[in-house]
């Protein structure tokens, strides 16, 4: 095998069909909404990566924060010979599982955004001779075709992301995953933590304004690919705390009344002024809820770690 390898898994107009159904069902909703993944072109990947660097953005240090004090123990309880990461971005924090797994070891990058696939393996691959990078430009909330590789597997999913899916859509998922996994195969998630409201938004409204910048992005990326006309300025970013659902929400707010065309789809939108459409929802989970989510997708949680503040955890599950 050739230390890198790129699939793309959708045929080439996929995703384009996908942007064109999501954006033709959200905007005609009432509320209107928007799936996070459309956040993520290169643009957006890169915006994602400097919130991971804001002060009060918290999930990616303290998430890292376990995983320098835990990979030791995942390498041995997992003893994984491939590496999975569902929407793996940077791949940035998964160095320190890989500087731990033992060789020969294959990594198998998954993430919508080829750019951070290819900025990623390129980093990886130049600092780790023996790796194998198999990387896959999919959609995780569809059916995956893993490459066949050597076992036992660890899936990780990192950073929080698994709080991006509705708890339908969660459930879903995660049974979807157990099926991709076999006996003796293990699964690493990582959660964010409800905690205090004002620290919550915080991390999610920035005085910097790179938050708002990734929100607005969705609507950079309709124009783009659907040739719509959104002007950026018309909406304003709203990130606030759902207390009944225990998530935080992303919205944009009409500044204005506001028309939109969108010539791919034939379409025009209206938004009054005050409007918001959701583009985001970001759950937080405590760890009752965390192992029963797992167990009803069949899998048996064995461990939860917290970062020593307990912000975020991370839980290891094996596929039973
Ligand atoms: N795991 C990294 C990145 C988190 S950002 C970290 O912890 O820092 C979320 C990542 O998931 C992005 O790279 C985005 O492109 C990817 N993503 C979001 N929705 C996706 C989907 N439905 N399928 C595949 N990748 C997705
Ligand atoms: C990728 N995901 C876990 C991030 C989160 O915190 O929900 C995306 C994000 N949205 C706003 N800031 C970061």
């Amino acid at each position: 095998m050739r230390p890198f390898q790129l699939t793309r898994t959708l045929p080439e107009d996929a995703t384009g069909a996908a942007l064109r159904a999501d954006v033709l069902h959200g905007l005609t909703s009432t509320p209107k909404s928007l799936p996070p993944k459309w956040f993520y072109d290169a643009r957006g990947s890169e915006l994602f990566e400097e919130i991971t660097r804001l002060p009060d953005y918290y999930p990616t240090r303290a998430e890292r924060e376990i995983l320098t004090d835990r990979a030791a123990e995942i390498a041995a309880a997992t003893g994984a010979h491939t590496l999975v990461e569902l929407g793996s971005g940077s791949s940035e924090k998964t160095r320190l599982l890989l500087d731990v797994l033992p060789a020969p070891l294959t990594y198998i990058p998954v993430d919508v955004s080829e750019s951070a696939l290819t900025g990623a393996a390129e980093g990886l691959l130049a600092e780790r001779p023996g790796l194998l990078v198999h990387a896959l430009i999919a959609d995780f909330t569809r059916v995956l075709e893993l490459p066949r590789t050597p076992g036992p597997r660890l899936v990780a999913f990192l950073g929080g992301t698994i709080g991006n899916l509705l708890p339908d859509e969660r459930a879903e998922f995660l049974t979807s995953v157990r099926k991709l996994m076999e006996h003796g195969d293990s699964l690493l998630i990582g959660t964010d933590l409800v905690k205090e409201e004002s620290v919550l938004v915080r991390a999610y409204d920035d005085p910097t304004g790179v938050t708002a910048a990734f929100n607005k992005n969705v609507l950079s990326v309709i124009d783009r690919e659907l040739g719509a006309d959104f002007d950026l300025d018309d909406f304003s970013h709203v990130a606030l705390w759902n207390r009944e659902e225990e998530w935080i929400e992303m919205r944009l707010r009409a500044r204005r009344d506001v028309t939109v065309k969108i010539p791919e789809l034939d379409l025009v939108v209206s938004f009054a002024e005050g409007e918001e459409l959701r583009t985001e929802v970001s759950a937080k989970f405590r760890e009752q809820g965390v192992r029963a989510e797992l167990g009803a997708a069949g899998f048996v949680p064995s461990r939860w770690w917290t970062d020593a503040a307990g912000r975020f955890a991370l839980s290891l599950a094996t596929a039973g």
